[in-house]
């Protein structure tokens, strides 16, 4: 528990043009994939964020040797698939459930034990989703009660290749079920009942391991070896959505968001928004690191409520705390459906947004996979993030177009996906101190 508190008053206006941070999904996966490379990889707009600097501080514990060669840039000297050392003490994820998921999927393969742990949000994630299927691979870990971590991790199992369906919809499960299947005989497929993002199967392809995949199913056999490569990473769309919110319910606006990656996987927020009214244009489009990235313009728009089309939730699970606010701006009634996995992320986001924004005055009725929030004024008042880096920021977004200041408690994880928000909110004109 941390008990920094921002304040967010109203503003009259976003400006400019920022670039936020690089993307935490890829900033993990390129450490990993680096550090277990033949040679050596450099990673160009690494996020300098917490939960993926632990990633690095992981695998620096088993062996590798990573260079801080300036900021946002890590030279990864590769020990090759079979290099990792066993670490001296437990892997302490932080708050990252993509690095503790993928973790148990990539350790699960090795010949020596692990321990992962993970904050107090970390600690109440569920895990059974990755140790049961890593379990009928072959895998031996133990977690706490309920499934929850820590996690122990046995070393010198034997992998065997598993087919599966996942039973919701998670990059980070099917991520761990590929990197166990590095390690596995046989072949390892994974089907999805809806696509989700594929950056371990892009990686992996670029990285020289061969894998086959499209949307919604991959494969890939163990025994190969990975290839160093150099991996340039976009701007978080996750991070850019807070602007795109920003943006467009506040008055005055106009703002431009460069090199945002444009996966389509990641930007169902934009499609969102858009049946909302926004006006958000995307300019310079182009591939950078085998990415698609482009250039947002994004202008104040009156924007209305929509019923969220339920094939567009995995394409924006983590932009829910943004879309809250969003719909709570707008003019109208927008219903979300579908979403229950918001539910288990680094908190309760249904739960905290809808306590959240009706501290400021608005109207959300909670459902168990959803909400339905009523647009109108905010008012100023006080929001508990409870420590999750996405509502703070969303409720410093809010705190734009409310009547008044809005105190955000516990933002101290902002730091975990965004450093440097603060500095670059106030840059573009967020009156937030
Ligand atoms: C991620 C996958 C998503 C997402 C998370 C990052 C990843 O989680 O919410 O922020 O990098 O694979 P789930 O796999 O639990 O949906």
């Amino acid at each position: 528990m941390n008990f920094l508190v921002w304040t967010s008053s109203p503003a009259s206006g976003l400006t400019g043009a920022v670039r936020v941070p690089g993307d935490k999904s890829i900033s993990h996966r390129a450490v990993m994939f680096a550090s277990l490379a033949d040679g050596t990889s450099r990673i160009s707009g690494f996020l300098e964020g917490e939960d993926t600097r632990a990633t690095a501080r992981a695998f620096a514990q088993m062996g590798v040797r990573i260079d801080t060669t300036s900021a946002s840039e890590r030279v990864v000297h590769g020990v090759g698939i079979d290099g990792l050392t066993a670490p001296a003490a437990a892997i302490d994820c932080g708050n990252a459930g993509t690095g503790m998921r993928l973790l148990a999927g990539l350790l699960a393969g090795q010949a020596f034990d692990t321990i992962l742990i993970g904050d107090e949000s970390l600690s109440k994630r569920p895990m059974r989703r990755v140790i049961d299927p890593l379990a009928r691979m072959g895998a031996k870990i133990d977690s706490g009660e309920g499934g929850l971590p820590p996690l122990r991790i046995h070393g010198g199992a034997t992998l065997r290749g598993i087919d599966y369906t996942l039973p919701v919809a998670s990059a980070q499960v099917k991520s761990a079920l590929l990197l166990a299947g590095l390690y596995a005989q046989g072949e390892t497929r994974v089907h999805e009942p809806h696509p989700t993002r594929d950056y371990t199967e892009r990686m992996l392809r670029a990285f020289g391991w061969p894998i086959e995949f499209s949307a919604g199913h991959a494969r890939l056999s163990g025994g190969h070896r990975l290839r160093a490569t150099d991996v340039v990473v976009p701007a978080d769309f996750s991070s850019a959505a807070f602007f795109l919110v920003a943006a467009s319910i506040l008055p005055g606006s106009e703002l431009t968001l460069h090199d945002v990656g444009m996966n389509p996987r990641r930007t169902g927020l934009l499609q969102a928004l858009r049946l909302m009214g926004a006006d958000i244009r995307e300019t310079n489009a182009r591939e950078a690191g085998g990415e698609a990235i482009a250039d947002l313009v994004v202008r104040h728009a009156p924007l209305h409520g929509i019923a969220v089309p339920v094939e567009l939730v995995p394409d924006m699970i983590d932009e829910f705390p943004a879309l809250f606010v969003a719909a709570a701006a707008a003019k109208g009634t927008t219903r979300v459906s579908g979403a229950a996995e918001l539910r288990v992320k680094e908190s309760d986001r249904i739960a905290v947004m809808a306590k959240g924004l009706r501290a400021l005055g608005a109207r959300i009725e909670e459902t168990p996979d959803g909400a339905i929030i009523e647009g109108g004024a905010l008012h100023a008042g006080e929001a508990d993030s409870t420590g999750d880096h996405r509502c703070a920021m969303s409720f410093c977004v809010a705190g734009l177009v409310a009547d008044g200041p809005v105190r955000v408690l516990d933002c101290a994880n902002v730091a975990t996906s965004f450093p440097g928000f603060l500095d670059l909110a106030r840059a573009c004109g967020f009156a937030l101190a």
